[in-house]
């Protein structure tokens, strides 16, 4: 079957002819069709495990962030004994916000419409002259904040879900989508990590999933044209031997790169990650060689590192196969993990409206790395992937161009293409859990648009 316009007023009812990912074609309604984002709200946002945060955000009772699942604020919070809780931000009397800022530390929430208190755990404790006017009658146990159905905390990356009969999180992540999530969180074989302070967010033209199926592994667009600027500018300080590690990553690997995909296939929810690097000791070398520009703490750290990471492997092969960029789904990409020096960063894509969404973002650095590390980790990331940085806004630029020219209905009638190396996915190295394929690739963008499919499906 061919994709085929989805100008319908129910293009739900048609969604087999709209996503063809074995043959890589998905119609353009998919991302523009206003029908489509209406369903997937309640399909895949209200149903899936979604990443809101990190347990390093809460580390004291008291302390919580707001976030959002879909388009729902939520609170997360830890509450006095310990748990980390999260709860739909919004007012159980009549709907207010209860949490007005980013993230803080209180006894509780005050709502500012009414006044009604809740504590930590979401309870409802008190309304304003409750006992003259509710004259005893309010049922204070029914009221509280509504909590999020379940929530699991893997290696400290929180996940919540709204869905009380979701899949269990070990059946949602395989084992192999684990391994490789695990690689990105707890291959810090030191103190584990650290969050850098603040967030940073922007809002940028787009459905959500054109710029989660950028992240899952369309390295494509990187070597081809839309990161040409940056790599050459790369290039051109290298060969004049100008220093500006802000913005310049002194080269990946030697070796090969490949494409990594994960999940899927009827295996739960797909990850998938690009630039997938085997070549440990290409990149320690190159680390060290970056950290003796950085000084004495700077080498004895990468070197104990190293030592440490191969005492833990055993023999087996080093964690971790580092990756540069990836993708859990739906909206959870992941950047920067080639290297400690580098920073790793955690991108979440909030659905706003069928043409927007809102990037997310916080960066995060190995504890016990020197602070000379850090501070290269952090400028690094925010002279690259940031709104204004040298990356991100040469994807903004293409996704606010795809918009103007997907948005008419008229330019649904032709599907995309999503093609590249469709037959060759298994062509990578073996023996590592999911599988490696060549980069770069469109594996991972059929994956992720067969288990959207998959999930819209579900009535
Ligand atoms: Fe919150 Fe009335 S809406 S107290
Ligand atoms: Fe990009």
């Amino acid at each position: 079957p061919r994709p085929r316009a989805g100008t319908s007023a129910r293009t739900v009812d048609a969604l087999r002819e709209i996503v063809d990912w074995e043959h890589g074609l998905v119609a353009p309604a998919i991302h523009f069709d206003e029908e489509v984002y209406r369903v997937e709200a309640e399909r895949v946002f209200d149903r899936a495990w979604l990443v809101v945060g990190h347990e390093d955000m809460v580390r004291k009772p008291g302390d919580y962030i707001t976030n959002y699942m879909g388009e729902v604020p939520v609170i997360v919070v830890r509450d006095a004994q310990g748990e980390i809780r999260v709860l739909v931000n919004k007012c159980s009397h009549r709907g207010n916000q209860v949490c007005l800022f980013d993230r803080g530390n209180v006894k509780g929430f005050t709502c500012s419409y009414h006044g009604w208190s809740f504590g930590l755990d979401g309870a409802l404790t008190g309304a304003p002259m409750e006992q003259m006017l509710y004259r005893g009658e309010l049922d204070k146990a029914a009221w509280g904040l509504e909590p999020v159905a379940q929530v699991v905390n893997f290696h400290g990356l929180l996940f919540a879900t709204f869905d009380r009969s979701a899949p269990a999180f070990e059946s949602w992540l395989d084992a192999d989508a684990r391994w490789w999530l695990e690689n990105f969180v707890l291959s810090t074989p030191l103190g584990g990590l650290e969050m850098l302070p603040g967030w940073h967010r922007y809002r940028s033209p787009g459905n959500w999933k054109l710029v989660c199926e950028n992240f899952i592994g369309d390295d494509y667009h990187v070597y081809s044209a839309t990161h040409v600027s940056w790599l050459a500018m790369i290039q051109d300080f290298m060969e004049q031997g100008v220093r500006i590690p802000i913005i310049t990553y002194p080269g990946t690997t030697d070796g090969p790169m490949y494409e990594g995909s994960a999940g899927g296939n009827g295996r739960g929810a797909p990850m998938g990650m690009g630039m997938v690097v085997a070549d440990n000791d290409s990149l320690f070398k190159r680390d060290l060689a970056e950290a003796q520009e950085l000084g004495p703490e700077a080498v004895d750290w990468v070197e104990y590192r190293r030592e440490k990471l191969l005492e833990l492997a055993q023999g087996r092969p080093v964690k971790p196969y580092s990756f540069m960029n990836g993708l859990v789904y739906p909206n959870m990409a992941l950047m920067g993990f080639f290297s400690p020096m580098l920073g790793r960063h955690f991108q979440m894509f909030h659905p706003r409206g069928p043409v927007e969404h809102e990037c997310w973002q916080w960066t995060m650095v190995e504890r016990d790395a020197p602070q000379v590390v850090k501070d290269l980790a952090v400028q690094r990331v925010y002279q690259g992937q940031h709104g204004a940085g040298v990356i991100a806004p040469d994807d903004v630029e293409n996704f606010e161009r795809m918009v103007e020219a997907g948005k008419p209905a008229r330019s649904w009638r032709r599907p995309f293409h999503y093609g590249l190396q469709l037959g060759h996915e298994d062509e990578g190295p073996k023996g590592l859990p999911g599988n490696l394929g060549p980069n770069p690739s469109e594996v991972n963008q059929r994956q992720f648009y067969r288990f959207w499919l998959e999930m819209m499906e579900r009535s």
